[in-house]
């Protein structure tokens, strides 16, 4: 039986699976919901188990648990590891979602809940693509699954898992589905990721909240002070200020500047998904190398003083702000986030503290468009979606792959089959399904090629 004929047959239950993972609030970033995040571990291990793996267990790490698997057909055949995540970003503000977030529903072909897209679906689809391999015969080589469950908090558990499981893990290349393509009918594969660096400032000024009106003017407000820090951040052209922060950032050659600029790309239609009237960033380059190759720094939340009903006049005592840094190929995160640190301590006035707490980080990532992984995704995805794939450059970050590539010597293949409309860690977040059965269809092509291709190369 071929695949389409197979994914036709048992795509209704391929969708209502997906459903009952779907409906598990798996939310990482919340203490709350830690039975959940245990509980879809074990929904996790039992759908690879039934799609026929020899083995799967959860394995405990010093956060939330990995589910491993394997089908090891034949040792001395390739072995593909598949990676992916269980957890998902929280579903608030609950009031701007148009369904129940964990209650997932199908609208206009789409399937509505939070992970639909990040990573839920995406994951599944590989658990599917194994079961039809299993059934119709057609396994190619062997096969491992990783799947975490703290790749939205930062999976600051998972080197250590790695470096511990060295022997468990071997593989020739990783395969992952958590990013976008460009358009459901131009097929697009990342060549590379961005990195992270992350913090929390925290701008103290006097030691209790006062009268606005009986200080203001003459004590430092530590928002409006938190305000000009910031803004000071980032000069007239866009670029930020802090000194050295690109020193590292690697420059792409003309070539590759306009290889990616081959991406399609309707700044109308962006501007218009949005409602925004402009775009803005660094002078010198286009929205797509801003969003990609880049480095950048945002604000990701800021508060402090009275933000409760009507007003009241105070002169607050703390402000804060969450701030994230996308990073570029060759430049660190820990190295930045100690230029950040050392850069926003110096430039606050003597009138307020300072402090800079680190969150997580990582490195960014990038694999050759002539690497067999990629041209094995490249040749997979032309089959099925009847159009070559452009490379394009993700502007997210998925920190393990840096990670995989440094501990275990592995490139990761991101073939992803999500949209960036898909909403993902935004209310109303969907996936389509369309694209779902897309990569159902696809992923067993990878395998093929990647053995095939494999298997040329040591011919050599
Ligand atoms: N799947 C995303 C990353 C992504 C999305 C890459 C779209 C490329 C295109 C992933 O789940 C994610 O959200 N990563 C976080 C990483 C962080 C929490 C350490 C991110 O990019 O903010
Ligand atoms: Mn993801
Ligand atoms: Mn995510």
């Amino acid at each position: 039986m071929n695949s389409l004929v197979y994914i036709e047959k048992h795509k209704n239950r391929f969708i209502e699976e997906l459903f009952g993972i779907l409906r598990i609030p798996s939310i990482s970033a919340d203490s709350a919901h830690k039975n959940d995040m245990l509980k879809t571990a074990e929904w996790v291990k039992n759908s690879l188990l039934e799609a026929g793996v020899d083995v799967a267990e959860i394995c405990e790490t010093g956060g939330f648990p990995v589910v491993y698997g394997e089908k090891i057909i034949d040792k001395t055949l390739p072995t593909i590891l598949v990676y992916g995540h269980y957890d998902v970003q929280p579903a608030v503000p609950l009031h701007l979602w148009n369904n129940l977030p964990f209650e997932p529903i199908i609208k206009d072909e789409k399937i509505y809940a939070r992970g639909a897209c990040d990573d839920k679906g995406q994951m599944l689809m590989h658990v599917k693509a194994l079961e039809m391999m299993v059934e119709t015969n057609t396994l190619p080589c062997n096969v491992k699954f990783m799947i975490e469950g703290e790749e939205e908090i930062g999976s600051d558990h998972l080197g250590a898992f790695i470096v511990a499981n060295k022997e468990k893990l071997k593989a020739d290349i990783i395969l992952i589905s958590d990013t976008s393509i460009i358009a459901n009918d131009i097929p697009s594969i990342d060549s590379g990721l961005r990195g992270l660096s992350y913090v929390e400032v925290e701008v103290t000024g006097p030691e209790r909240d006062l009268h606005s009106g009986v200080y203001g003017g003459a004590v430092a407000n530590p928002i409006n002070i938190l305000c000009e820090m910031i803004a000071s951040l980032h000069d007239e052209n866009g670029k930020i200020t802090i000194p050295h922060f690109y020193d590292d950032v690697e420059e792409l050659s003309i070539e590759e500047r306009a290889l990616f600029a081959t991406a399609p790309f309707d700044l109308e239609a962006y501007k218009k998904d949005l409602k925004i009237n402009n775009v803005k960033g660094e002078n010198g380059y286009s929205t797509t190398e801003r969003a990609s190759i880049r480095p950048t720094l945002d604000v990701n939340g800021i508060w402090g003083g009275y933000i409760g009903e009507g007003a009241k006049t105070v002169l607050p005592s703390k402000a804060h702000a969450k701030i994230s840094m996308r990073l570029v190929p060759n430049q660190n995160s820990e190295k930045i986030t100690t230029l950040f640190t050392n850069h926003f301590e110096s430039i606050a006035p003597e009138s307020v503290k300072v402090s800079v707490r680190p969150h997580h980080g990582g490195e960014a990532y990038v694999i050759s468009i002539d690497h067999i992984g990629y041209l094995a995704a490249e040749s997979a995805m032309e089959t099925t979606f009847g159009k070559k794939p452009v490379p394009t450059r993700g502007g997210g970050s998925i920190p393990i792959v840096a990670l995989f590539e440094k501990e275990l010597g592995l490139k990761s293949v991101l073939m992803g089959f999500g949209l960036d409309s898909d909403a993902i860690h935004s209310p109303n977040e969907h996936y389509g399904v369309w694209n779902f059965l897309k990569g159902i269809e696809t992923i067993p092509l990878f395998y093929q090629n990647f053995c095939e291709m494999t298997k040329h190369k040591t011919n050599e």
